[in-house]
């Protein structure tokens, strides 16, 4: 089992290195051949291997998804402290055994002491370091609310069973992958100018260097010891408030007090025979990936072949009027009302994509968020599990930008979030993901900001099919939808389906994104001249999906994306 699996990642491994290389890659299909991991009954993918390895070894002693949850969560927070988190938070999309479905918000909340305008200087400007850089831009975590919780309603063993090999790594260390050690060099000035002061993160590392992370060990071990108390009001809560009030920021203890994880009714929606199932408000993700998937499944799109140009055409165009509906209606619904009812109606989106035709863009100038009769008027890891009882978990959680606020409280072993660059702090004023809003989503004391972040959990004829979900701020959407449609539309494996190449759009800007050098020039030429201009100015990657695909057989297919260190590890 271990030889084949090591022979999978090394086979993987050679078609990724080769697929770097490409220079012009042919569109249909676009990666032939690439071995997914295969497993009987369970499995964990997750953006690092030590995380996957742990949440599997939960499984393996009679743990169910949800307990290797809590533990792939905490493990993330140690080896991957880039996304994975305990000052952060997240939503996570689950199917039970017996086909029980549900969701958990335990996204990050603004402070009581937050104000609409925190962002805005005396004339009224916009200053984006405040919501992203330091105590200011620090959002109520939410994410240790979110492991207890889950493991309250559905966990079956002791915290400290799923919590022991957590600390054990963090006290032995991880080994730094080439990845870890460029981000890290990469981020060290801000980590220093930021805490004004030396931790372990303002050491210089390279590949291959271990990293221990003794002060996150104590923390995990207090919190074995007291529960969630433990940061919502014990030693680490004090600590935390303590730190965060000397770097300027305004969270207290009552803060810490009033936070709770939601369980909320996720979003629901057929593509074709597929049941989907992916998270509500105060993600943007369950909607806006219902009106993309609805309102590109009138067309024939295998037949218009995997990225191909009317493929991104009309893929294109619905992303830019779901995009252009989430920046007016969107954002958390215990303050805002979302007609999501109406967003979701057949009637609506086919109306909204009567505009479109083959022979030229919509220019984003002339969509503007959809009319809804009588509404009146808002750096992430993913990971997916499936344990052999059947449960499945979708998880995406986040600490927004790389490493968060970049402030990191050295007393305590982790990262703090700035997740409040996620609120529209100036209606029309974009975010670091280039997100536009308005008032659904303005700041308010204990409101949550809206999210892109998509878990989500497809069913086919009435079975668990796909457990999917990425990282990717705005992309995150676009991503899932391009995966779901590269296993149902195209049929690719689910190694093929997260390495294929990605595209976006966001409605505004007005351009399509593609990952660098993996679309032909040729292309992009053709639809620059239909009138969508290519956005040259963004990362080389889109996306990093995490996914398992379950075989008619009943066996298990992973995903694990070539983009970054990520591993499927099952049995
Ligand atoms: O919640 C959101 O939509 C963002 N804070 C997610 C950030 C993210 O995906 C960064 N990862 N690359």
């Amino acid at each position: 089992m271990k030889i084949s699996y090591i022979l999978i990642l090394f086979l993987s491994f050679l078609s990724c290195k080769e697929n770097q290389t490409f220079q012009e890659v042919i569109p249909e299909p676009p990666i032939k051949h690439i071995h997914a991991t295969l497993a009987d009954s369970s499995m964990v993918v997750s953006a690092r291997k030590e995380a996957s390895q742990i949440g599997t070894e939960i499984l393996k002693m009679g743990g169910n998804a949800f307990d290797a949850m809590v533990a792939t969560e905490m493990a993330l927070a140690v080896c991957f402290p880039y996304a994975g988190n305990l000052g952060g938070g997240g939503f996570m999309v689950y199917r039970t055994q017996y086909g029980e479905i549900g969701s958990l918000d335990y996204r990050e909340k603004a402070p009581l002491a937050a104000t609409e305008k925190m962002y805005l200087d005396k004339n009224g400007n916009f200053n984006p370091e405040k919501s992203t850089l330091g105590g200011l831009a620090v959002g109520v975590p939410g994410t240790v609310a979110g492991i207890f919780a889950a493991h309250e309603k559905f966990g079956s063993l002791p915290i400290e069973i799923i919590l022991k090999p957590v600390i054990e790594l963090a006290k032995k260390g991880f080994v730094i992958t080439e990845q870890q050690a460029e981000r890290l060099q990469e981020y060290k000035p801000q980590f220093e100018k930021t805490n004004n002061g030396k931790s372990i993160f303002t050491e210089s590392f390279k590949t291959g260097d271990t990293l221990k992370n003794m002060a996150l060990a104590k923390t995990l071990e207090r919190m074995v010891e007291h529960g969630r108390f433990e940061f919502y009001g014990g030693e680490t809560g004090e600590k935390l408030v303590q730190f965060l009030k000397d770097k300027g920021g305004i969270i207290t203890m009552d803060d810490l007090e009033a936070y709770e994880a939601k369980w909320r009714d996720p979003i629901v929606f057929s593509y074709k025979d597929l049941k989907i199932i992916s998270m509500p408000p105060p993600s943007s993700g369950g909607i806006c990936l219902a009106q993309i998937l609805k309102m590109v499944e009138p067309y024939p799109l295998s037949e218009y072949g995997h990225n191909s140009e009317k493929y991104i055409q009309v893929l294109a165009e619905a992303e830019r009027r779901a995009y252009a509906d989430r920046s007016y209606y969107l954002g958390d619904p215990d303050f805002v009302e979302i007609p999501i009812d109406s967003l979701l109606s057949d009637n609506y989106l086919s109306q909204r994509m009567s505009s479109f035709s083959f022979d030229a863009a919509t220019p984003s100038s002339t969509i503007k968020p959809g009319k809804i009769v009588g509404f009146e008027s808002p750096q992430t890891t993913h990971y997916s599990i499936v344990d052999s009882f059947g449960n499945a978990v979708s998880v995406t959680t986040t600490l927004n930008s790389a490493y968060g606020s970049k402030l990191y409280v050295n007393d305590l072993g982790f990262f703090l979030n700035n997740e409040m660059d996620d609120f529209s702090s100036k209606p029309g004023v974009p975010n670091i993901y280039g997100m536009i809003g308005g008032k659904a989503n303005a700041i308010a004391p204990q409101k949550r900001m809206l999210s892109s972040m998509t878990p989500t959990i497809v069913e086919k004829d009435g079975k668990l099919w796909m457990v999917v979900g990425t990282p990717g701020g705005s992309t995150i959407i676009t991503s899932v939808a391009q995966t779901i449609l590269n296993v149902y539309e195209f049929k690719m494996n689910m190694q093929e389906a997260v390495d294929a190449p990605r595209f976006h759009h966001q409605w505004l800007p007005d351009a399509i994104r593609y990952e660098f050098d993996r679309f032909p020039k040729e292309l992009i030429s053709d639809l620059q001249k239909k009138g969508y201009p290519e956005n040259s100015e963004t990362d080389p990657i889109i996306g990093k999906v995490d996914a398992i695909h379950i075989l008619p057989n009943g066996k298990l297919e992973g995903g694990a994306d070539f983009r970054g260190d990520d591993a499927a590890v099952g049995y």
